[in-house]
């Protein structure tokens, strides 16, 4: 791992415990290391039969398997479970050592999908400051729960109002360093974030390659873009090794919301979007890789949103005879896309159940608990809610969205959802926008013993299927 300077005053145990908790497990060229190894790499598989299965299956294209060569790059697998993590160890790692950050201080950083702070998939709602407000209010909640000041946040309430109208998490990230003192990594502009790809996850690539029996001078790479850190990092190690641009860079549909990534307008703009050092980019239709997403997922590969789009254009570009050799980010892994999901897979014990199921359960339910951290329903959506799982309206309780927050970030049960739950101690069934939170919720309540499940795709699949509009089923939650 390359780095600055020393500060004379960095925090040396904040070090120590950095190295020995999180470095250690993590990639990088350790500094005696002459020969560049990386330890810790993450896992780069062979996909090739089962893209050629699913091709089949799921696309009816043929694929000759003896002709192309397909590797996931499973950076769902490193500790820490995201892309993400590379960078973010390359940037914290720096900052306490040139002394910018020490014990004690947050961190805050902008998320590097289209929408930082967003609405749920499907809503579409204005971006004025209603909705500014109620996410200033969510903010304000968040960092009470982290035990910060909330009397810093007023008297900035007016800038954190207007970035939030703007959809502006960048800025926001920086503002609340600023004023609560903390540390911002500022991935969008900050050359560690490149940095980190370059010399760990590229190099890391090309040492699997070689031992598999291949050469990265004969494959392209295809990544999707958040910051843009991993598709330049890698972009500069081929140029400046091999004198080539393999790297391809994938988008979504501009009207489409993958997890963690951007689509190309949103990219437009942004430092670490370098056109000139890519040898393509495209826009993919996500709605057409979700097939694949599903098969791979059945498969048991714990292939994330993003990773299943880059997959999906390598089969794509196979199957036009745009390359036979590939390596396909996979940037993140399943978990947090379980919810979406229409195919059965492995979760833990049944904390999850489809609508089918769950009506036909009804009686089991003692309750149904809408739990949202931003939303909650209208009179429309509670109406749907009741008539989808064969129950009374009545039976149907909105836990408030400060409650919810509270729970998923203290993993305690508040006194407001306590008095909400089933006094005979019977099944709970929480319904949440997409399935996501509810999920989590599910997972918080085992924890403190209570028995919930958690509807799958939340009142966004009983929208789709009913055909009707989210925003008539939602509202932004005011309290
Ligand atoms: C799920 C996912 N895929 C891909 C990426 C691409 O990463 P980068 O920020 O390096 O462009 C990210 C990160 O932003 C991500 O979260």
């Amino acid at each position: 791992m390359q780095h600055s300077s020393f500060s004379r005053q960095f925090d040396k145990d904040l070090l120590g415990k950095f190295d020995s908790e999180i470095l250690n497990r993590t990639p990088h060229v350790a500094g005696g290391d002459k020969t560049g190894v990386v330890a810790n790499p993450t896992p780069l598989v062979d996909l090739t039969d089962a893209l050629s299965e699913c091709a089949k299956a799921e696309y009816g294209i043929r694929i000759d398997s003896k002709r192309v060569r397909v590797f996931g790059k499973l950076d769902s697998q490193i500790f820490g479970g995201s892309v993400k993590v590379r960078p973010a160890v390359e940037i914290v790692r720096d900052a306490i050592i040139t002394g910018k950050l020490r014990s004690g201080q947050k961190i805050f950083e902008a998320t590097s999908g289209n929408f930082g702070i967003c609405p749920a998939p499907g809503l579409k709602i204005d971006q004025n400051l209603v909705v500014a407000k109620a996410a200033a209010a969510n903010v304000r909640e968040q960092l009470a729960q982290l035990g910060l000041d909330t009397s810093v946040l007023d008297k900035n309430r007016g800038d954190v109002e207007a970035l939030l109208a703007k959809q502006d998490v960048i800025s926001l990230a920086k503002l609340l360093a600023k004023i609560y003192n903390g540390f911002c990594p500022e991935q969008y502009d900050n050359e560690l974030n490149v940095r980190s790809h370059e010399t760990t996850t590229a190099p890391e690539i090309d040492q699997q390659l070689k031992a598999h029996g291949y050469s990265l001078g004969d494959f392209r790479i295809i990544t999707a873009f958040g910051t843009g850190g991993t598709s330049a990092g890698l972009a500069k190690y081929a140029q400046a090794k091999y004198g080539q641009k393999p790297v391809h860079v994938v988008f979504p549909l501009a009207n489409q919301d993958v997890a963690g990534i951007r689509t190309r307008d949103k990219a437009v703009g942004l430092r670490f979007y370098q056109p000139e050092l890519y040898g393509g980019e495209h826009e993919v239709d996500f709605e057409a890789a979700r097939r694949l997403l599903r098969f791979f997922a059945g498969r048991g590969y714990g292939i994330g949103e993003s990773g299943a789009l880059a997959l999906y254009s390598a089969l794509q570009m196979i199957n036009y005879g745009a390359g036979s050799n590939f390596v396909v980010m996979i940037a993140d892994g399943l978990q947090k896309y379980l919810a979406d999901l229409e195919v059965p897979v492995e979760t833990s014990d049944s904390l999850e159940v489809n609508v089918q199921e769950a009506n036909s359960k009804q009686q089991g339910y003692g309750e149904v608990l809408w739990t949202h951290a931003m939303f909650v329903p209208r009179e429309e959506g509670v109406k749907l809610v009741a008539e989808a799982l064969g129950c009374d309206e009545d039976k149907v309780k909105v836990a408030t969205a400060r409650d919810v927050q509270s729970l998923i970030t203290t993993e305690r049960i508040p006194a407001g959802i306590n008095a909400l739950l089933p006094k005979d101690k019977s099944k709970t069934l929480l319904v949440c926008m997409a399935g996501g939170t509810s999920l989590r919720v599910a997972e918080v309540l085992a924890k403190n013993g209570v028995v919930a499940q958690s509807l799958t795709g939340g009142i966004m699949n009983l929208s789709q299927t009913n055909n009707r509009q989210p925003e008539d089923l939602v509202q932004v939650a005011t309290e």
